[in-house]
């Protein structure tokens, strides 16, 4: 892994009322790699994934993206970053205009362009477009719901993908297929990927390197999440 660093923490601790939830001194993110990050129920995991989507702010440090520090209005780096959970949350409607909203929103596709992505997006989860580009969400297995969740965010094809536990309430069959579509998007366009769960066997078998958090503080680290200076 020797890609620039996409995310950077440093001196980062968050707090929810006088409890320390995670206390990261240091960590860097290499754009392009897929990192693991294990842990127990309550070590800090969902908390990290927040920070990196701009979801929180820290209470102190800060967290840097490509080298910039993100600010209130960091807009831009809101949009390159998109966080999957495990409950998928999808607008009561066909699948493409699931798909195809966060397109429509911005708008800079027209009719044609917009229906060839989302057809490409449902491809990339592995579901048939021609089958469930006209399905209702009623129609949709808890699996397949994820996977067009995951095609939602696939089709505006965003540098960083964070999943926080997305396999966990999947079987092995749809945790392959999102998991698969992730790494079709590292592959495709060098998107870096974050994946938690607290199966670390999994993780070791799925990722580059696995960042373990214990009572929120990193037990250990791949190599290549250390900061250069
Ligand atoms: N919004 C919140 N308010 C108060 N405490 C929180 C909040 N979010 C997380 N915590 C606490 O922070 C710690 C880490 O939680 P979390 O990041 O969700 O862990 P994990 O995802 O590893 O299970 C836990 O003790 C949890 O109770
Ligand atoms: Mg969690």
């Amino acid at each position: 892994m020797s890609g620039n660093p996409i995310f950077e923490l440093r001196g980062v601790q968050q707090r929810y009322g006088d409890r320390t939830a995670l206390e990261i001194p240091s960590l860097v993110v290499p754009e392009g790699c897929i990192l693991g990050v294990a842990g127990h129920n309550g070590s800090g995991k969902s908390t990290l994934m927040r920070l990196l989507a701009f979801l929180e702010r820290p209470f102190q440090g800060e967290v840097l993206f490509r080298d910039r520090a993100v600010t209130d209005s960091g807009v831009r780096q809101r949009r390159e970053v998109t966080l999957l959970t495990q409950e998928p949350y999808l607008l009561l409607r066909s699948v493409a205009a699931n798909v195809g909203y966060g397109l429509k929103v911005r708008g800079n596709l027209d009719a044609d362009q917009g229906r060839t992505r989302v057809r490409e997006a449902l491809a990339m989860v592995g579901l048939e477009p021609d089958v469930f580009e006209h399905r209702s969400w009623r129609e949709l297995s808890g699996g397949e719901a994820q996977r067009v969740a995951l095609a939602a965010r696939l089709v505006l094809r965003p540098q960083v993908l964070l999943m926080d536990e997305p396999t966990s309430s999947l079987d092995p069959e749809n945790a392959e297929r999102l998991l698969g579509a992730a790494v079709l998007a590292r592959r495709e366009w060098g998107a870096t990927l974050v994946v938690v769960s607290h199966d670390a066997a999994w993780l070791e078998s799925v990722s580059d390197g696995v960042l373990r958090i214990v009572q929120g503080r990193i037990a250990s680290a791949p190599d290549f999440c250390r900061s250069r200076e």
